[in-house]
């Protein structure tokens, strides 16, 4: 059985990593223009790496929860084929031992040169004065994807939701596109786990609501008996 699960930042949550739209989400500490845009980037590169090297660093103190554990057994399943796609840019889900895992809004693990689109491990500490290790340009951005840009994968990821036979949303407001209409090219069933009704939740076959490393790992053992 194909199932394609999608995750944000309500997965990471229990966690102790903060999600963008809730009551005291980054969203409502940080204008998203400023440090969430290449135009908030070419302004300031300095607030945007504070910004990024804040986040790796809680990222670096957070451990998998329950519901990163519980897709991580899923995969193991022998009963089911299962592909996380997640919003997220931490890394908690490889940590948790899940291996098929696509980020499509990048990750706080990886840098980019922005003058010559070289990719490397990002270091826990990144500022505007370092050079690109290939082209020694002072370029270098984190390799996550800001507002206006195209999210990583879209064609695969397009492709496995609509031939996945499940189709899961964990810990999303449904607020952001692309993703928030993956649910439309679901081929198969649909269900939405979440804290509340996300935007979209009326798109969804089924719906589950509760804190994730409850409701997660309940819906695997449901899956796997
Ligand atoms: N368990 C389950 N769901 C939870 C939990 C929890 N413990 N805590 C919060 N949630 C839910 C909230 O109800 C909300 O619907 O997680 C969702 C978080 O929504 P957002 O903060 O909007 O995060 P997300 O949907 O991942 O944002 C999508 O927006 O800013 C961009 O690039 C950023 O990837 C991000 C994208």
């Amino acid at each position: 059985m194909e199932i394609v699960v999608l995750t944000g930042a309500g997965i990471s949550t229990e966690s102790g990593l903060g999600t963008f739209r809730d009551a005291d989400g980054l969203w409502t500490h940080y204008d998203l223009n400023d440090v969430a845009t290449a135009e908030g980037f070419g302004r300031d590169p300095a607030l945007v790496h504070d910004f990024y090297n804040a986040r790796r660093a809680n990222c670096a103190d957070a451990a998998p929860n329950a519901a990163h554990n519980a897709l991580a057994n899923l995969e193991k399943s022998a009963t089911h084929n299962l592909t996380i796609v997640t919003q997220n840019v931490d890394d908690l889900h490889e940590r948790a031992g899940s291996r098929t895992v696509i980020h499509m809004h990048g990750t706080l693990t990886g840098a980019l040169c922005a003058a010559c689109q070289h990719r490397w491990r990002a270091p826990l500490v990144m500022d505007p004065t370092d050079l690109c290790p290939r082209c020694a340009t002072p370029a270098t951005r984190p390799d996550v994807v800001w507002f206006g840009e195209i999210p990583y994968q879209m064609d695969r990821i397009s492709e496995l939701v609509a031939a996945s036979d499940i189709f899961a949303a964990i810990g999303t407001s449904a607020e952001v596109y692309p993703a928030a209409g993956l649910v439309e090219l679901a081929g198969g069933e649909t269900l939405e786990l979440n804290l509340e009704p996300s935007a979209r939740t009326n798109s969804f076959d089924r719906r589950r609501f509760g804190p994730a490393t409850e409701i997660v790992p309940e819906w695997v053992v449901e899956l796997t008996g």
